[in-house]
């Protein structure tokens, strides 16, 4: 039995200044699930990003990552727990230090989870290669790298600390369609080999489908339509998904994600 990786329960949030950026929420990601967060701009998809990793504390409602709340992860169990929790962020360049060469930067989130110093060089390698990426490529500088490959580095540094849940916010849009689809294919393949959760956010559903078991439809903060990624496709019963897929000229054929060990309950 897999049980909830992430569970958000009736979960609020509001901004100092500013109107409800999530309302109510209940979100669940099961062990080796891709859920899809759906929405426009604004409409709180970085918020619950935040919410999820512990980043922001909600006003009512609970967060639970395998039944910790994320925003209260201290010690070493707090360490311990974070590790299988990671973030793929949306401007990959901006995250790395520049000043860092980019094995550098593997290796120092190695060192904070308390790799030992001889063991680093091999294991950055192998992330390195892991994402696809010549592990010579790990003595340049993040400026010495294309976008493809700096979300790439941040990729491997995500995996470093052997994590069971990675929250993707929209980890390619800043990228070329041709790049994007690549990194898309690589987070596909981890997910399959490495048998990740993913919480995967983005304002395109065509991405969404490509490599989520299920999507969740956000809008103005609040959830107004989820379901498996096939059903949802296939008959969409709110209208806002309606015109998002209308958007979206259809969507192209997904590529089959991997099934999870057990069908998510209905
Ligand atoms: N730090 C902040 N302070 C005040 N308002 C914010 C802040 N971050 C986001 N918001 C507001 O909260 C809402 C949701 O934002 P966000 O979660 O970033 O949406 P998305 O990622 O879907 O674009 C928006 O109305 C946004 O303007
Ligand atoms: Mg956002």
């Amino acid at each position: 039995m897999t049980g909830d990786l992430l569970r958000l329960d009736r979960v609020s949030k509001r901004y100092r200044r500013g109107r409800l950026a999530l309302d109510d929420v209940c979100l669940h990601v099961a062990a080796g699930e891709t859920v899809g967060l759906v929405g426009e701009s604004g409409s709180g998809k970085s918020t619950l990003a935040r919410l999820a990793l512990g980043l922001l504390a909600p006003d009512s409602g609970a967060v639970r990552f395998d039944g910790h709340d994320p925003y209260r992860l201290g010690g070493a169990t707090g360490r311990r727990v974070r590790a299988r929790l990671q973030f793929v962020p949306q401007q990959p360049r901006g995250s790395l230090n520049p000043a860092l060469r980019a094995g550098e930067a593997v290796a120092f989130t190695l060192r904070v989870h308390g790799t030992p110093r001889r063991e680093r060089p091999e294991i950055v390698a192998d992330l390195f290669r892991k994402v696809g990426l010549r592990p010579e490529l790990a003595r340049r500088y993040p400026r010495e790298l294309s976008g493809g490959q700096v979300q790439r580095v941040a990729i491997a540094r995500a995996l470093a600390t052997g994590p069971d849940l990675i929250v993707c916010d929209e980890p390619t849009s800043a990228l070329d369609t041709t790049v994007q689809a690549q990194i898309l294919d690589l987070l596909g393949e981890l997910q399959e080999r490495l048998g990740l959760a993913c919480l995967f956010i983005s304002h395109d559903l065509a991405v969404v489908r490509r490599l989520a078991h299920r999507a969740v439809v956000l809008r103005e903060g609040r959830i107004i339509e989820q379901g498996t990624t096939a059903a949802l496709w296939a008959a969409p019963s709110h209208p806002y998904t309606r015109a998002l897929l209308a958007a979206d000229g259809g969507a192209p054929e997904p590529l089959t994600p991997t099934p999870v060990g057990e069908p998510s309950a209905p």
